[in-house]
């Protein structure tokens, strides 16, 4: 908890009054969205949020954070978490089943901020990656991606069945074991019909990383 705190914390002096944030899903952006709460409540800032998630939006509006829309407004910065993140700040995300959105809204933002604990660091990509898939298409889709990798469907946890996400869809979580080249899988994976998104966020589409440890946090600025 205390890793999430410290990137929380540090992440918190990038928000001004008046701005519009792109506000990520999952166990550390909460603790970011309470942290900002309480500036929202202790200092009377006002701050406009595009929320990735209905988790993210329940959050975002007990913290006192204006929900408007990416028609009405451009997010300066997005604040996200991840589950993984390699050397080259190549990212993992959906985790929470929310990457979709968390993508479009990292896309639609100037400036995107991934926070973290430590543990979250890997010198390569290792972990399973999401792949949002139409129900629709899910045989099609699970057959091709069985010829590229491990697919197995997300089950739901208090619920029989599939997971389905805030968009209405599915959850393959796909091992291809070590991600040589995330950007390449993510191409070949968005080239199937049905795929709707993937969890693979590459470097460039990130500025920086927070990572937090039990003692504070640091800041890893993207270098390529
Ligand atoms: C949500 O689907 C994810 O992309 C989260 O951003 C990611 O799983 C990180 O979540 P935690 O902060 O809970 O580890």
């Amino acid at each position: 908890m205390n890793g999430k705190l410290n990137a929380s914390r540090l992440a918190l002096g990038l928000i001004k009054d008046g701005m519009t944030i792109g506000i990520g899903s999952g166990s550390t952006v909460e603790v970011f969205l309470n942290l900002l709460g309480e500036r929202i409540r202790n200092e009377g800032i006002v701050v406009y949020g595009i929320p990735s998630s209905y988790q993210a939006m329940l959050s975002a509006i007990k913290n006192g954070i204006k929900i408007v829309d990416l028609l009405e407004m451009e997010p300066e910065i997005c604040i996200d978490g991840a589950d993984q993140v390699d050397s080259r700040l190549n990212c993992i995300k959906g985790g929470g089943a929310a990457m979709t959105r968390e993508k479009i809204i990292a896309f639609a933002s100037k400036k995107v901020v991934i926070i973290v604990d430590e543990s979250k660091l890997s010198e390569k990509l290792t972990i399973h990656v999401p792949v949002e898939v139409l129900p629709f298409a899910y045989g099609f889709v699970l057959r091709e991606l069985s010829k590229i990798c491990k697919p197995s469907l997300r089950e739901g946890k208090g619920k029989v069945g599939p997971i389905i996400t805030d968009n209405g869809n599915f959850i393959l979580d796909c091992d291809f074991g070590v991600l040589e080249n995330p950007e390449e899988v993510e191409n070949k994976l968005k080239t199937i019909p049905g795929v709707i998104e993937t969890g693979i966020f590459p470097s460039k589409i990130i500025d920086a990383v927070i990572v937090g440890n039990k003692k504070g946090a640091r800041v890893i600025d993207r270098k390529i």
